[in-house]
């Protein structure tokens, strides 16, 4: 395994196709916090509590109470930092392909990246559980929890709850991006959470390298070609930067 930012750079220009796999530690530095670890969210919550849909079935406003009103107070926040404008100066540049990201807060679009499978969904809007009608999250009152749409039903994220499936066009372009990419890079997870910990081992039974930059060793560390370690917003700065001399 190789640590070097220079010769991970040197892959990323040199592969006809690259994709981006990001988890929660790419927010960290916008001020959003992780789910797994010290200060993370599953530290305060339960996840099967807070988090199955199940959960959200029998108790909206418990959840939303909880949970969802502090995300989207979070989220309405947050800025993209230097990780995300980074990948997105390399979709610009043409090395990049896409980002996959498991998060939920749009720092990717904002930040510039055109390419975004949101594979666990969006905070970016709602719907009624009771006759689907969609609700952009702009217009949502959050006053009275749970919010309710005019028809009287429970509003909810458009995100995957966990007993959910993965929305079936992410599923399918992830996993086609996993197998046809020649480099993946794998930023600010903790690669536990399935089927998004698969992309990367998909891409490299595939032949794809696998450059992962995080601050802890995970799951993924001993099957990457390169473990980059340190902050998202650093370490994906110089790889931008290294990327110059290879273009
Ligand atoms: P986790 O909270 O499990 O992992 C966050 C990862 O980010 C850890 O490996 C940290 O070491 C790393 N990290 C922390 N600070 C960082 C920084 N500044 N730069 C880079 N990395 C940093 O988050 P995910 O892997 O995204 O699913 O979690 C996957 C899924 O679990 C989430 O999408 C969510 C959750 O339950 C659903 O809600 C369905």
């Amino acid at each position: 395994m190789q640590t070097s930012i220079d010769a991970a750079a040197r892959v990323l220009a040199r592969a006809n196709m690259a994709v981006a796999l990001t988890g929660a530690g790419i927010s960290v530095e916008s001020g959003i916090p992780p789910f797994r670890g010290k200060g993370g969210l599953w530290e305060r919550f339960d996840p099967m509590t807070y988090a199955h849909i199940d959960a959200f079935r029998r108790h909206p406003e418990k959840v939303w109470t909880v949970l969802l009103k502090v995300l989207s107070d979070t989220l309405g926040k947050a800025r993209p930092n230097a990780a995300h404008r980074g990948l997105a100066e390399m979709e610009r540049r043409g090395c990049l392909q896409a980002v996959i990201t498991q998060n939920v807060d749009g720092l990717h679009q904002d930040a510039g990246s055109r390419e975004v499978i949101e594979f666990h969904g969006s905070m970016a809007s709602h719907h009624c559980m009771d006759c689907h009608q969609a609700a952009p999250s702009a217009t949502i009152d959050l006053a009275d929890l749970p919010p309710r749409c005019d028809c009287g039903g429970v509003l909810r994220p458009d995100i995957v709850f966990f007993g959910e499936a993965i929305p079936t066009a992410a599923l399918q372009r992830s996993a086609q991006f996993a197998r046809m990419c020649d480099a993946i890079l794998v930023v600010g997870t903790s690669a536990t959470v399935e089927p998004a910990a698969t992309l990367p081992r998909i891409a490299k039974q595939h032949g794809a390298s696998v450059i992962e930059v995080n601050p802890e060793p995970t799951y993924l560390t001993t099957l990457s070609d390169f473990s980059l370690m340190g902050a998202a917003g650093a370490i994906v700065s110089r790889l931008v930067t290294a990327l110059d001399a290879h273009l």
